[in-house]
């Protein structure tokens, strides 16, 4: 499972961080280092660095950091060997075989759950066209949806029964019962025989960006069926939460934006309409990672989930995390006579959809309607607590000029004059400003300080320690051959913190060694820990002070807070015991009084 120092060496000697960075962020000279605007979340200004001299980046706004290999997995959604392969595929070199196997390496390739997904999706296309499939056929045109759609989706039908035909044409296809398991297009019954999980349901296949089927959703046909929707669940080619339906299509799209939608019968009918850029989160979960994909190839998505509330809350999800990724979202608003886009399209027809897209409401407006929704302003207090709230989120708009703007908006909404909100709007406004601004390393401070969202849960209870473990940790990745001299004086044990334990147990022969760190080291970090670490090198760099004497006197603090915290401990748990040892020394002090015998550390 681990390939060797040396391969990774090479393959980030081979991969230059400012050119792998640099395919996805547009980087300027600063001082020895590159800056651009961070790709992990939406800024204006460029708080994202790239230091060729560690081969690292990090972004003093977000704390995202790492290495190529990170990169790379962050940036296009790969695990760590996916990505060593992509990188040493880039350089032209040859990915080293490893002798472990790898642990959680799939006892099924991935190429072949690829194939037995095609195979299975057009068993189940033949069979739509088969008698067998009239009903099926019959539900299509009852939808609407015309033979040119069924073709290009390749929707298909899942045969009834508990005959299993899906299976048995699987396995004389040549695929092995833990195949089709794997697939989970067939489940193991009490008995031991294998059966289909798709019983007389229509199938739209779920195909990956590269247009390989990766899964199914199956809606029912027969509305008795308890479950209206049957979605292949986790495999090792499908997580849902990296997939969007018709992403393979709607990449293409010359539109230069995606609509993104709930069902894939949704997609389909905007794709039927003419609308090819829709896509589909299959359901209301929007992750972080549906975001990242979808700003590889957009700068604006029209948000048109259903009209409920699971699809309003997922509306607001997506606002939040498509801006974090520097996506700019507008919503698409049905109406209330239908429920989503498919029943819209087929109600009003195209133009009329066309027309809702021209008229969606900005992110902005809709987030103060949402909002306001939220109260009932028609009394008094709840009207003032909504204003409250408004306000505050119009205080995160980043221009002055904005901000204007949707204060009169807000106001008119809540029947107050714009005046009374502009003065607090502006007010909080500069604190978020003086929070938000600041050097370099302030910047650096700010995201270690370990308020929010940290890798390390520790930190707030062990702020002091904490400090000094990172100045300890950021000292050795900027000075690698200090680490024997660390490897010396410490040990994991000396360290408070869970996450830096672990850091200093998993780098030690490193550090003893004196070689550089490989932090994307067999994906053993996450890369939250990973963008840790990167920023303790940051801080140290931007500090300057990395000498072996900055580096002792570190230590030095931290091993006395630690023996601090350890006569504290012991005073807790057994006080006179503490107390007996307190007083002996004072004995053996007065019956030698030796000064060196005093030991003042720590008392
Ligand atoms: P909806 O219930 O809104 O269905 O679920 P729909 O898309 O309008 O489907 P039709 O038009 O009735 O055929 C939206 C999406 O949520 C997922 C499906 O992906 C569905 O397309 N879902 C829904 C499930 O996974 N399971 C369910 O039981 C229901
Ligand atoms: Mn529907």
């Amino acid at each position: 499972m681990a390939f060797s120092r040396n391969f990774i060496e090479e393959l980030k000697k081979r991969n230059n961080i400012e050119e792998v960075v640099g395919r996805v962020v547009t980087l300027k000279r600063s001082g020895a280092n590159l800056a651009g605007k961070c790709p992990f979340h939406s800024e204006r200004t460029p708080s994202f660095y790239v230091f060729p001299a560690t081969s690292s980046y990090y972004c003093f706004g977000c704390g995202a950091g790492g290495d190529v290999v990170t990169f790379v997995m962050q940036t296009e959604n790969l695990d760590y060997r996916e990505a060593v392969e992509q990188l040493a595929k880039r350089a032209g070199i040859k990915v080293e075989e490893t002798d472990t196997p790898r642990s959680s390496a799939p006892a099924v390739k991935r190429e072949r759950l690829w194939e037995i997904n095609r195979e299975a999706g057009r068993f189940f296309y033949r069979a739509l066209l088969a008698p067998e499939g009239a009903n099926a056929r019959a539900y299509l045109i009852k939808r609407q949806f015309n033979s040119a759609t069924v073709k290009m989706f390749g929707i298909g039908y899942a045969p009834g029964g508990y005959d299993s035909p899906l299976c048995a044409f699987l396995i004389s296809k040549g695929f092995t019962p833990q195949e089709i398991l794997t697939a989970n297009l067939g489940r193991e019954s009490k008995n031991g025989r294998l059966y289909d999980v798709f019983r007389n349901r229509l199938m739209f296949p779920v195909a990956d960006v590269n247009g390989e089927i990766v899964a199914f959703s199956g809606r029912r046909l027969n509305e008795e069926d308890e479950r209206k929707y049957i979605n292949t669940s986790e495999t090792p080619v499908f997580k849902k939460g990296k997939v969007l339906f018709a992403l393979n299509l709607a990449k293409n799209s010359k539109s230069g934006s995606f609509i993104m939608c709930e069902g894939a019968p949704d997609a389909i009918a905007m794709h039927q309409a003419g609308f090819d850029n829709a896509v589909a989160t299959l359901g209301t979960a929007i992750t972080p990672e549906h975001a990242r994909i979808i700003s590889r190839y957009v700068r604006t998505v029209y948000l048109a989930y259903d009209i409920d509330k699971a699809g309003r809350n997922a509306t607001l999800k997506g606002i939040d995390m498509l801006n974090q990724v520097g996506v700019d979202t507008k919503i698409i608003n049905l109406g209330t006579e239908t429920k989503d886009p498919d029943e819209f399209i087929k109600k009003f027809g195209a133009d009329a959809f066309r027309a809702k897209l021209t008229g969606s409401t900005g992110q902005i407006d809709y987030s103060i309607d949402e909002i306001i929704s939220r109260f009932d302003i028609s009394v008094a207090e709840e009207k003032l607590r909504a204003a409250g709230e408004v306000t505050k989120f119009i205080a995160s708009l980043a221009s002055r000029p904005e901000r204007e703007v949707y204060c009169e908006r807000a106001a008119a909404k809540l029947g107050l004059t714009p005046e009374s909100l502009r003065a607090e709007a502006e007010r909080l406004a500069k604190k978020n400003t003086r929070k938000a601004g600041g050097e370099y390393a302030k910047k650096a401070l700010d995201t270690q300080s370990g308020y929010g969202d940290t890798p390390n849960a520790d930190k707030l209870r062990f702020s002091s320690e904490a400090s000094h473990e990172e100045a300890i940790l950021g000292i050795l990745l900027v000075r690698s051959d200090l680490g024997p001299a660390a490897v010396n004086e410490l040990d994991e044990n000396d360290f408070a913190t869970a996450l830096n334990k672990k850091i200093f147990a998993l780098f030690r022969d490193d550090f003893a060694s004196g070689s550089e760190l490989v932090l994307s080291k067999d994906g053993v970090l996450s890369p939250k820990e990973i963008g840790a670490l990167e920023g303790c090198r940051a801080s140290r760099l931007a500090l300057g002070d990395n000498t072996e004497d900055a580096l002792r006197a570190q230590i030095k603090a931290l091993k006395e807070l630690r023996s601090r915290a350890d006569y504290d401990k012991k005073i807790e748990n057994d006080p006179s015991g503490v107390l007996k040892e307190y007083l002996e020394s004072l004995k053996n002090k007065v019956n030698d009084k030796k000064p060196e015998d005093q030991n003042g550390k720590g008392s």
